[in-house]
């Protein structure tokens, strides 16, 4: 016997398919997320910034026709900010009542039968989780003074998690774990991040190449103790054009491609404790060097 609040399967085969349109390469990874969405498995997309996370998720739900709530995971986001609350003035007047409840992103996304999507999930209270454990178990919740809420079938919890945050993933209850299937997002080949920068910006082929291969040499740079995503190589070579139009020089010119390397990349990468010299030296040196490999020089 099913229950209006029994997970129901979803369209993985269009999931994946639209998945196949929108997001470079990680045919693995939306395949097995599509197919644990589908069998109402609830999942732990774990990976650094930038890894396609939310891309991907965005194309898998819009593949199965369900809307995605995102909320952004922080320790701000308190139980009634997930849940929802009773509107204080119309309380003042009316008393607690149904109608002056104002739904959260959890209600919201249980009564569409929507994909809550919780990003930087590690960083979420204590007390936020717990609710969300027990949503996962139940597929219902009691609010006080507004009643039961009943998720409809298509509801499902996707949690996001950056291994390297400086706040743990071990804050996660091994209870969540074991609610939910795991899936990791690592950092993309190079031909793939390729794809990713030139589908984003349009760029010119030479400066697209540089960029990638710049943000992969941060990310194991001994002055550097975290790397740049795919994005900084997007915003180099976003930056680059247009400086490019204002200097009226070529985008892969070595001193415009520099200077859109420089504010592209100081700021996402981090320096490693004791490094000697200016974040702003170890880029230059990172784009001079990514010029020589590629035969630049
Ligand atoms: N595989 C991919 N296919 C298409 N675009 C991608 C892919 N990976 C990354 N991108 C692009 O890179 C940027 C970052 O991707 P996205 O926001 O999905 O990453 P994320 O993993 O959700 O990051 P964060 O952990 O910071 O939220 C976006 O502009 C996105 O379009
Ligand atoms: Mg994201």
């Amino acid at each position: 016997m099913s229950t209006p609040t029994q997970a129901r399967r979803l369209d993985v085969t269009g999931m994946v398919r639209v998945a196949r349109e929108r997001v470079v390469a990680r045919i693995r990874e939306a395949e097995v997320v599509a197919a644990a969405l589908s069998a109402g498995r609830n999942v732990l997309l774990e990976g650094p910034p930038g890894t396609g996370k939310t891309t991907l998720l965005r194309a898998l739900a819009d593949g199965a026709g369900v809307p995605l709530v995102l909320v952004e995971g922080n320790a701000e986001l308190t139980p009634t900010r997930l849940v929802g609350h009773h509107d204080a003035s119309r309380v003042l007047s009316e008393d607690y009542r149904p109608e002056n409840f104002v739904p959260g992103p959890l209600t919201r996304a249980m009564t569409d039968g929507a994909v809550l999507y919780v990003e930087e999930f590690n960083r979420v209270p204590e007390e936020t989780m717990n609710v969300l454990l027990g949503v996962l178990s139940e597929r219902e919740m009691h609010v006080p003074r507004f009643g039961r809420v009943t998720a409809r079938p298509t509801f499902r919890l996707v949690a996001a998690m950056n291994p390297f945050d400086a706040v743990g993933t071990a804050r996660v209850t091994p209870a969540l774990y074991d609610r939910s299937c795991r899936v990791a997002m690592g950092y993309q080949d190079e031909d793939a991040e390729l794809a990713v920068v030139a589908a984003a910006t349009a760029g010119p082929e030479p400066l697209v190449a540089r960029a990638v291969r710049s943000v992969r040499i941060t990310r194991d740079h001994p002055e550097l103790r975290i790397g740049s995503s795919v994005r900084g190589a997007i915003d180099t070579v976003l930056i680059a054009v247009e400086l490019a139009t204002v200097r009226g020089d070529g985008a892969d010119e070595d001193s415009t491609g520099l200077d859109a390397a420089l504010a592209a990349l100081t700021g996402k990468v981090t320096l490693a404790d004791g490094a000697a010299r200016p974040v702003e030296d170890v880029v230059a040196d990172i784009w001079r060097r990514a010029g020589e490999e590629l035969g630049k020089a």
